[in-house]
C-alpha cells in the first residue's frame, strides 16, 4: 500500500465549495430581499390601499344617467363652445363673456339660454355686471347639433365651474326649435328678455 500523497489534499479541496456555496447562496438570498424591499421605489401601500369594499366604491365614478350625459356635455361643449368661453368657462376678456357664474346660464328656465345655444347672441349684453357688445357666430357643425347632445352640453355648462342650475332635456331643446323655427339670426338681449321665462 501506498497511499497518493495527494489524495488528502483533493478531499480538503473539495469541501471548499461547499462553504463557499453557502456563502453565496446567503449574499444572493440577501440580495433579492434587498430588492424586493427597495426596488423601483415601490410604496408597499399601493396593493393594499383600501379596508373595505365599501371605502373602495366611494372612490368609483358614480354610475348612472347624469355622470354620462354631464361626461357627453363636456366632450361636446370643448367641440362646440369651448373654443369661444374656454374649458374653464371664464371666457376671455373683451372677446368671449364668462358661462361660469352667468345669470344667462343659470336661470331656473332653459328659455332663454336654449335659444342663445341654437342661434347666438348679438349687440349689448350684461353678463355678471359687465357689458358686452359682441357677436356670437356659429358655424354649421355647430347649428347642426343633435338636440341630445345639446341638451348635454347645456346640462353640462349648467352644472360645470360651480353653477348649479337644473338639467336641460333634448325635449325642451326640441320645444323651443319649434317656438324659433325659422329664425336664422342672433338673438339680442333685448328679444331675449321679452321671452317668458318661469321662475
Ligand atoms: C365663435 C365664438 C363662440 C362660440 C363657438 C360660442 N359662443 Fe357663446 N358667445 C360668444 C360671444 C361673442 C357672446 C357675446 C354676444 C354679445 O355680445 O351679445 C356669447 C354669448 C353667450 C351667452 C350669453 C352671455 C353669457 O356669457 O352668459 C351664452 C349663454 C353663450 N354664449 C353660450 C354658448 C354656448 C352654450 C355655446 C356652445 C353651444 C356657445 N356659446 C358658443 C361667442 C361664442
Amino acid at each position: 500500500m501506498n497511499p497518493d500523497p495527494k489524495s488528502n489534499l483533493n478531499s480538503e479541496s473539495a469541501a471548499a465549495p461547499l462553504w463557499l456555496i453557502a456563502v453565496f447562496a446567503g449574499l444572493l438570498y440577501g440580495g433579492m430581499l434587498y430588492v424586493d424591499r427597495n426596488g423601483g421605489d415601490f410604496n408597499a401601500q399601493v396593493y393594499a390601499p383600501y379596508h373595505s369594499l365599501a371605502e373602495l366604491q366611494t372612490c368609483q365614478p358614480a354610475k348612472g344617467g347624469d355622470e354620462e350625459v354631464i361626461r357627453l356635455g363636456e366632450q361636446r361643449y370643448a367641440q362646440t363652445c369651448g373654443q369661444c368661453h374656454q374649458a374653464s368657462g371664464l371666457g376671455a376678456l373683451g372677446q368671449f363673456p364668462p358661462l361660469a357664474g352667468s345669470e344667462w346660464v343659470n336661470e331656473p328656465d332653459p328659455a332663454r339660454l336654449i335659444r342663445i345655444a341654437l342661434n347666438g347672441a348679438q349687440g349689448p349684453i350684461t353678463v355678471k355686471g359687465q357689458d358686452w357688445n359682441l357677436v356670437m357666430s356659429l358655424n354649421a357643425t355647430t347649428l347642426a347639433i343633435s338636440d341630445k347632445d345639446l341638451a348635454a352640453i347645456l346640462t353640462y355648462v349648467r352644472q360645470a365651474w360651480g353653477n348649479k342650475a337644473p338639467t336641460v332635456t333634448a325635449e325642451q331643446i326640441a320645444q323651443i326649435k319649434g317656438e324659433t323655427k325659422g329664425r336664422a339670426v342672433q338673438w339680442t338681449a333685448a328679444e331675449l328678455n321679452a321671452v317668458p321665462v318661469k321662475k
